[in-house]
C-alpha cells in the first residue's frame, strides 16, 4: 500500500522541506517534490502541519502489572500517541521491578498487542549476574535509582556503582541514572508538603551523586545518561565533563525547564516530583545550556499516580507528562526561551542515537513510517480532564499553549487525530535493541 503525504512541511536533518513523503506499508520510501507525479494508492493530507520524525520519549513510566490502577499499557500508550509520541522507553520501577531476564520477557509479552505505539523496555540490574542476559533479551538499556532501595538492594555505594559500570560497559548499552545521594536527602516525616519535600531533596543530593558517578566512570567506557537534571551546579559539572568525553548524556524534563519553586505553595502536592522543582536560577541555566547544545534528551518522566496518592499525607512523587510535553515545550520554543531545532533533536535523532534505535528518529528512506504532525494553533488551555492517561492532573493545568499535535502516525497508519482522538487499530510493537 503506497501512501503519499501532501501539504506538509518536512523536518529533515535540521531544515524544513516543502515536499511530500511517500510511504510503502510500514516504511518511508521516499521524499519527492510537490506535484511530482508518483503511483499512489491513497493520499494523506497533512493540512499544513510540520511533519516531524515520530517523537521518542526516553523516560516513560507505563506502570501496568500490579500497579495498573495508576496506568496500564493501553492508557499509557494512548496518552503517548495523543501527545505525539510514537516510541516510548519504559522505566523498570514497576511492581515487581524488571530485574531479571524472565521478568523482562514477561513484561514484553504482556505489552505485545496492547500497545498503541512502539515501546522499548529498560531493566534494573539489581543482580549483576543478570546484566548480560538482560541485554540478550533486548532491553533498551539499564536504569538505576541511586536514592532508593528495591528488593533490599541499592546502587548507592561506590563499589556497587563501579561493578555495575563495568558490567554495563561490556554490553555497549546505556546506563541511565536517577542521581540523588540518599545520605544528603533530608528527613521527611509522616506528613509533608511539596516545599518541605523540595527542601529535603536538596541541590547537594543531586550534585553529590553526579560527582560520584563522574569520578567512578572516568576509567570506564560506559555510556551514561543522567536523567532529569535539575540543578545548575550539577549541570555545570556535566558541561565540563562532556568536553572530554562523548560517553555522557544529559536529560531534562519539561517540568524542570518550565517551573520554578515559586509555584510550589499553590500547586503543592500535584507538583511534587523527584528530583523536585528548583529555584529559578536553575531553570534559567537549564534553558541556557539547551541553547549551548549540552542537553541531549528531553524525557517526559511521565509518572502517573492516582489523585488520592498525590494528595495524601505522604504524597507520591511524579505526574503525567506525555500529553503536555509538545504543547508546553513547542510553545516555549515559539516564544524563544528554548531552541526549536535542538528541542526536536532531543526528542528524535538524539534518543535514537543514544539508545541505538535503528529505523527511528529521522525521516529517511528505509526508516519506519512513524511520524508526528504538529501545528501552531490559536491559544488554548491545557485541560487534564481530556487526558488519555489515567492520571488526570498536571502542574500545567490551565496553562495557555499555542502548539498542538494534529496527527500521530505509527507504521504508516494514523492512530491519533486532533478532534477525533484515538483512531484505528493498535499498531505498537515491542522494540528490542
Ligand atoms: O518523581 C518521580 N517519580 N521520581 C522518580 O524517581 C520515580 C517516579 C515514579 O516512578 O513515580
Ligand atoms: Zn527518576
Ligand atoms: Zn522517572
Amino acid at each position: 500500500l503506497i501512501t503519499r503525504i501532501v501539504n506538509g512541511r518536512i523536518w529533515k536533518d535540521g531544515s524544513i522541506l516543502e515536499k511530500d513523503i511517500i510511504l510503502e506499508d510500514e516504511k518511508i520510501v521516499g521524499i519527492v517534490r510537490k506535484g511530482q507525479p508518483t503511483q499512489v494508492d491513497r493520499v494523506l493530507d497533512a493540512e499544513g502541519a510540520l511533519i516531524l520524525p515520530g517523537l521518542i520519549d526516553a523516560h516513560t513510566h507505563l506502570r501496568d502489572s500490579r500497579i495498573a490502577y495508576k496506568e496500564d499499557f493501553v492508557s499509557g500508550t494512548s496518552a503517548a500517541v495523543a501527545g505525539g509520541f510514537t516510541l516510548v522507553l519504559d522505566m523498570p520501577n514497576t511492581d515487581p521491578p524488571i530485574t531479571s531476564p524472565e521478568r523482562l520477557s514477561e513484561r514484553m509479552s504482556s505489552a505485545e498487542k496492547r500497545i498503541l505505539c512502539d515501546v522499548g523496555f529498560y531493566a534494573m540490574p539489581l543482580d549483576l549476574d543478570h546484566v548480560e542476559a538482560l541485554a540478550e533479551k533486548g532491553c533498551v538499556g539499564y536504569k538505576i535509582f541511586t536514592h532508593k532501595s528495591f528488593e533490599d538492594k541499592n546502587f548507592f555505594e561506590e563499589e556497587k556503582i563501579e561493578e555495575l559500570l563495568k558490567a554495563v560497559g561490556k554490553t555497549g548499552k546505556t546506563l541511565s541514572i536517577h542521581a540523588e545521594d540518599p545520605s544528603k536527602i533530608g528527613f521527611l516525616g509522616e506528613k509533608y508538603s511539596a516545599i518541605e519535600h523540595a527542601r529535603a531533596h536538596n541541590v547537594e543530593a543531586e550534585v553529590s551523586m553526579i560527582e560520584r558517578v563522574l569520578r567512578l566512570s572516568r576509567k570506564h567506557f560506559t555510556k551514561i545518561r543522567f536523567c532529569h537534571i535539575t540543578t545548575a551546579k550539577g549541570l555545570q559539572m556535566l558541561v565540563e565533563e562532556k568536553k572530554d568525553s562523548l560517553n555522557y548524556f544529559v536529560e531534562v524534563t519539561p517540568a524542570h525547564l518550565t517551573l520554578d519553586e515559586s509555584i510550589l505553595s499553590e500547586c503543592d502536592k500535584i507538583c511534587l516530583v523527584e528530583p523536585p522543582i528548583r529555584e529559578k536560577g536553575n531553570v534559567i541555566f537549564l534553558r541556557k545550556m539547551f541553547w549551548e547544545g549540552t542537553i541531549d534528551v528531553v524525557g517526559t518522566d511521565h509518572a502517573p499516580h492516582t489523585l488520592e496518592e498525590k494528595l495524601s499525607d505522604k504524597p507520591l512523587a511524579g505526574f503525567p507528562g506525555l500529553e503536555t510535553t509538545v504543547p508546553i515545550l513547542f510553545t516555549l520554543a515559539k516564544k524563544g526561551f528554548i531552541p526549536f531545532s535542538k528541542l526536536i533533536e532531543s526528542l528524535t535523532t538524539n534518543p535514537a542515537k543514544i539508545f541505538n534505535l535503528r529505523g527511528y528518529g529521522t525521516i529517511r528512506e528505509g526508516n519506519i513510517a512513524n511520524l508526528t504532525l504538529i501545528k501552531f494553533v490559536p491559544e488554548y488551555r491545557i485541560d487534564s480532564s481530556k487526558f488519555f492517561s489515567k492520571a488526570k492532573f498536571t502542574p500545567f493545568e490551565g496553562y495557555k499553549v499555542e502548539t498542538a499535535v494534529t496527527k500521530t502516525i505509527i507504521r504508516g497508519e494514523t492512530v491519533y487525530e486532533r478532534g477525533a482522538g484515538i483512531v484505528g487499530e493498535k499498531r505498537g510493537k515491542v522494540v528490542r535493541t
